[in-house]
């Protein structure tokens, strides 16, 4: 046995490996990330290609990742090099792992102010702030929480610490175990919304919007931002899923997993449409909102059902569960990488990174309030704040290229003896991932940056 696998043991069961990736999955880009960019790109043509990203690329790369760490059985970029090695190759695919820390620590610095905002708004909501306001002063609300940095300073920094404390002081298992019920009662409470919704909003729109598809609404920015979400999503590319295989039990099947996971994580997001298009559309709001399209939405319904100011705390509360149980996963690889080669304790190690995602915070915090300063231009015309910059850059530009590099390595540079053992049992499956890693996942990546940096004026 491996000396991380010694130390850290291996999962239970699998339904316990199942509850955590899930756990690491399911979080704000659900609920939060995908409505909102769902909205500025037109609707149902962006919900066909992000389905067809998450079955044809996102699913296949995440079998990739997990059977790499399956195999190795240490950090992301050593089982990297492992596998690399006995398929006769060098270290460089160590790589893989790498970009992995560096993106999710990137994705970490905005995802703790946007669980910070949960936050907030767990407050508000258990404190009937809610109740009895019209949607122009649901919105007020939300610009009012962005008017100044110190509150989101501190909401978010509330949400480090607590990832923090959790991380360094190595009590997931307790988390998990708690994590077990939270997760099934975000899904209750999100189907209370959609019944809401569908009862008191307007659902055959929203229904329209989201499953009917008109490509002419679709950009191929929007493309990209479809199979970008995919990676981020289902926490790929970020190192999480091949930490989490090193710890999978030998007779689990990666394939069902997978696909399990999957599946739980497009249905968070199909609902979390469902419950927020509704009231987007009977109150005449702005599907193109964006990133507060959830916070100026949900209150509305909570404001004004019975027993809104409970279930509106409640959800919000879910919310940052869910958020929590993501950004444990994504600090975990570099309080990992400080403990094995700077040797600090685990506690330094979780505040060291902790005390670097806080300083980086602040880009996003001053993006929302508006700072001047954290408004850049990149071409004379198009001018983004730091936090657009920083979600682009890591889920459409880093996570894409990272799988890219995973399918290619799996699907050319690794065994077939070596992949076939791990996801061979049935022999058609093992033919569709193969032909996704070697063919469709590289091909539709390559094409979408190619049409994007303008090479091929599709
Ligand atoms: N998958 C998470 C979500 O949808 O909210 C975000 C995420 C977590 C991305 C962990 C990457 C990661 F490594
Ligand atoms: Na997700």
């Amino acid at each position: 046995m491996t000396q991380q696998a010694v130390t850290h043991g291996r999962w239970s069961s699998r339904l316990t490996y199942i509850l955590a990736a899930t756990g690491a999955a399911v979080g704000l880009g659900n609920i939060w990330k995908f409505p909102y960019i769902m909205g500025e790109n037109g609707g149902g043509a962006f919900v066909l290609v992000y389905l067809l990203c998450i079955l044809f690329i996102g699913i296949p790369i995440m079998m990739s990742e997990v059977i790499i760490g399956k195999f190795g059985r240490q950090t992301p970029a050593r089982s990297a090099v492992l596998m690399s090695e006995a398929s006769g190759g060098g270290k460089g695919w160590a790589v893989v792992g790498w970009s992995g820390v560096l993106a999710g620590y990137l994705i970490l610095s905005f995802y703790v102010v946007i669980a910070g905002w949960a936050l907030a708004y767990t407050w508000y909501g258990f404190n009937g702030v809610f109740e009895g306001r019209d949607p122009a002063q649901i919105g007020e609300l939300f610009t009012g929480l962005n008017a100044s940095p110190g509150p989101l300073m501190a909401w978010s920094a509330v949400i480090i610490l607590g990832t923090v404390l959790v991380v360094g002081k190595g009590v997931r298992a307790g988390l998990e175990r708690a994590v077990n019920w939270m997760m099934p009662a975000l899904l209750v409470l999100l189907i209370v919304m959609v019944i809401y919704a569908a009862r008191r909003g307007d659902f055959m729109a929203a229904f329209d919007f989201m499953f009917n598809a008109d490509f002419s609404a679709l950009s191929w920015n929007g493309v990209l931002i479809a199979l970008g979400h995919s990676f981020f999503t289902l926490s790929l590319a970020s190192g999480i899923m091949t930490m989490y295989g090193a710890y999978l039990p030998e007779q689990t099947s990666v394939v069902k997993t997978s696909i399990w996971i999957a599946l739980m994580d497009t249905m968070v997001a199909m609902l979390a449409g469902l419950a927020i298009y509704p009231i987007v559309f009977a109150n005449g709001l702005e599907p193109g909102a964006g990133p507060g399209l959830i916070f100026q939405t949900l209150p509305i319904a909570f404001g004004s059902m019975p027993l809104g100011q409970l279930f509106g705390g409640l959800f919000f509360l879910m919310l940052v569960v869910a958020a929590f149980t993501s950004a444990i996963a994504l600090i975990e690889s570099s309080v990992a990488w400080l403990v094995e080669k700077r040797g600090m304790s685990r506690m330094g190690a979780a505040f060291t990174a902790g005390f670097g995602i806080w300083s980086l915070s602040l880009l996003t915090v001053f993006s929302v309030t508006g700072a001047p300063w954290a408004t850049v231009s990149l071409w004379s015309d198009i001018s983004i704040t730091l936090f657009d910059l920083l979600d682009y850059i890591t889920a459409n530009i880093m996570l894409p290229l990272g799988g890219l590099m995973i399918a290619i390595f799996t699907g050319y540079r690794v065994r077939k003896e070596i992949t076939c053992r791990e996801i061979g049992s049935v022999k058609s499956i093992y033919a569709i991932w193969r032909i996704s890693v070697r063919y469709v996942a590289p091909i539709a990546i390559t094409l979408v940056f190619l049409q994007l940096i303008g090479v091929l004026g599709l």
